[in-house]
């Protein structure tokens, strides 16, 4: 050789990576039942989660219905950034307002309309009852939107009080059909306070006045119920739904823009994070925002070590995803199981939480990255055909299908994400895709999908003997599979007569 370089033989030396289909959990001794299997973990250094899933940041995944609806289940939505900052600043503020206890655009009568007005304008609200507020006092332009918030409030009126079986004419004022002596509560009211009042007085709706007894809000026993229902969901410590959202590694206004309107973790969208011009750029962005900041994506042991120090999470996955050909693209790669452990080894000593990110289609993929030292998985073509996606319904050969597409496809760069893949794309001739554009079978509700999901890493823990994650990734072993394990491994040698809600062949 003429100088000390390796030689080009010695390059091809290479050591073995590993994916999914590579390995198996070593069933261990146990005493867990899966429905004892604890699945909470952390996200990111501040945001914990009762489920360690999250839906993927792209336009054909998660918009503000998928991130309500992961967030209710106890994981966690993260918006996509092929939306206008003000777009995505509203996604973010209808997750935050989703479960919020006292409603602010509330419906409110005044005393001089008619019974007929307000019961036309309660029908075409949808709502049942309304506050009577004095208006006099509020602002013309305040009054419309969110009715007459501000105002004090004189009664209630409701469905009951109108009802023509009732000694009131349709003409009559609203003053002489509404209920006086409202109960109302003020703005700290406890849910279990609230529900308390709406018992003892055998009320649906508590007003909610400031001291001035003005108008605020209102709370219903609907909206007190329903928050109940999800007990494991991901809320911050206000109550409301947690979201994420996700902001191009340049984009410092949107990184602003969504920690003002309330975003719990930004995530840096890069599909290449270990560009030092990215790292830079992240490392800005953090210094500058409240809420947490995740650092992806990156695929090995140095790309953690060179942003450990300031991630709040680092998110992992160089090609894995369904609809990505950035390794066929790129020559670019590496295999999701080797690439998780790699990144693990590094933040696990720092206490950064760790996201596998792509590549994931069965609950054993799940949680083989979780034993591989993921706190959380995300995950895109899982939910990508659940009724929470954005995007229609479309039926082929009579079966139904929604639209899937890589944030790297054509399509999806023309809807402005190119900066995702460090480009600058002008023209649609400029392109060079990493990703395609496809179709998932339809699936039915996300709840359902998540239900298998988790369903099936519980299980998993069960095989290991591991109650928490911490103790699973501890306990956690794998055993290599040859091809032929692989083949043993899936259903085979029978022709497959009924689907199952969580197994089909090629992981769709
Ligand atoms: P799954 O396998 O869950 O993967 O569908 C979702 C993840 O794939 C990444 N992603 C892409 N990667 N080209 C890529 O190389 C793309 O066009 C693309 N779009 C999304 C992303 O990390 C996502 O969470």
């Amino acid at each position: 050789m003429a100088n000390d370089r390796e030689s080009f033989s010695e390059k091809l030396r290479v050591p073995e990576s590993l994916t999914f289909d590579d390995v198996l959990l070593r069933p261990k001794e146990s005493r867990v039942e899966p429905d004892a299997a604890d699945t909470g973990t952390h996200v990111s250094r501040n945001v914990e989660l009762q489920v360690p899933v999250l839906s993927a940041a792209m336009d054909t995944v998660t918009e503000s219905e998928m991130a309500i609806a992961m967030a209710r289940e106890g994981g966690l939505g993260v918006l996509h950034r092929n939306l206008s900052v003000g777009d995505m600043v509203a996604e973010i503020e209808r997750v935050k307002r989703a479960d919020e206890l006292i409603i602010r655009d509330v419906v409110t009568a005044s005393p001089d309309q008619t019974v007929r007005e307000v019961d036309e304008m309660m029908g075409e609200a949808g709502v049942s009852g309304a506050p009577v507020v004095d208006d006099s006092g509020v602002p013309e332009g305040q009054r419309d939107d969110g009715g007459a918030v501000g105002g004090e409030v004189l009664g209630i009126i409701s469905g009951t009080d109108i009802r023509p079986f009732l000694e009131v004419g349709e003409s009559d004022e609203v003053r002489e059909a509404m209920t006086d002596e409202v109960i109302t509560a003020p703005e700290d009211v406890s849910p279990r306070e609230a529900l308390e009042l709406m018992y003892e007085h055998k009320i649906e709706r508590v007003p909610i006045v400031d001291e001035g007894d003005r108008l605020v809000g209102l709370i219903t026993m609907q909206g007190i119920l329903q928050r109940r229902e999800y007990d494991s969901a991901a809320r911050d410590g206000e109550g409301s739904l947690r979201v994420g959202a996700a902001v191009g590694p340049f984009e410092a206004d949107r990184a602003a823009a969504a920690d003002d309107a309330g975003a719990d973790v930004l995530f840096i969208d890069c599909a290449h994070a270990h560009n030092l011009d990215v790292i830079e750029s992240a490392r800005t962005i953090k210094e500058e925002v409240a809420a947490d900041v995740v650092v992806g994506n990156v695929g090995t042991r140095e790309a953690a070590e060179a942003v450990v120090d300031f991630a709040d999470g680092i998110k992992v996955g160089i090609g894995p995803g369904s609809i990505c050909t950035t390794r066929v693209v790129t020559g670019a790669g590496m295999p999701q199981i080797s690439a998780v452990a790699q990144v693990a080894d590094v933040a696990a000593l720092e206490g950064v939480p760790v996201i596998a990110d792509g590549g994931i289609r069965y609950s054993g993929d799940a949680i083989k990255a979780i034993a591989a030292g993921a706190d959380a998985v995300m995950l895109g073509s899982y939910f990508a055909g659940t009724d929470e996606a954005p995007g229609r319904v479309v039926t082929m050969n009579g079966k139904k299908y929604k639209q899937y597409r890589g944030m790297g496809s054509v399509g999806a760069m023309q809807s402005g994400g190119g900066e995702r893949y460090l480009k600058d794309v002008e023209e649609d001739d400029d392109m060079v895709p990493e990703g395609v554009e496809a179709a998932t079978p339809y699936k039915g509700t996300l709840a359902s999908e998540l239900h298998q999901l988790v369903g099936g890493m519980r299980s998993g823990m069960g095989y290991v003997g591991a109650e928490t994650i911490p103790e699973f990734k501890d306990r956690a072993e794998f055993v290599r599979v040859s091809q032929a394990g692989q083949h043993e491994g899936h259903p085979h040698d029978v022709v497959i007569t009924d689907e199952a809600p969580n197994y089909s062949p090629d992981g769709s």
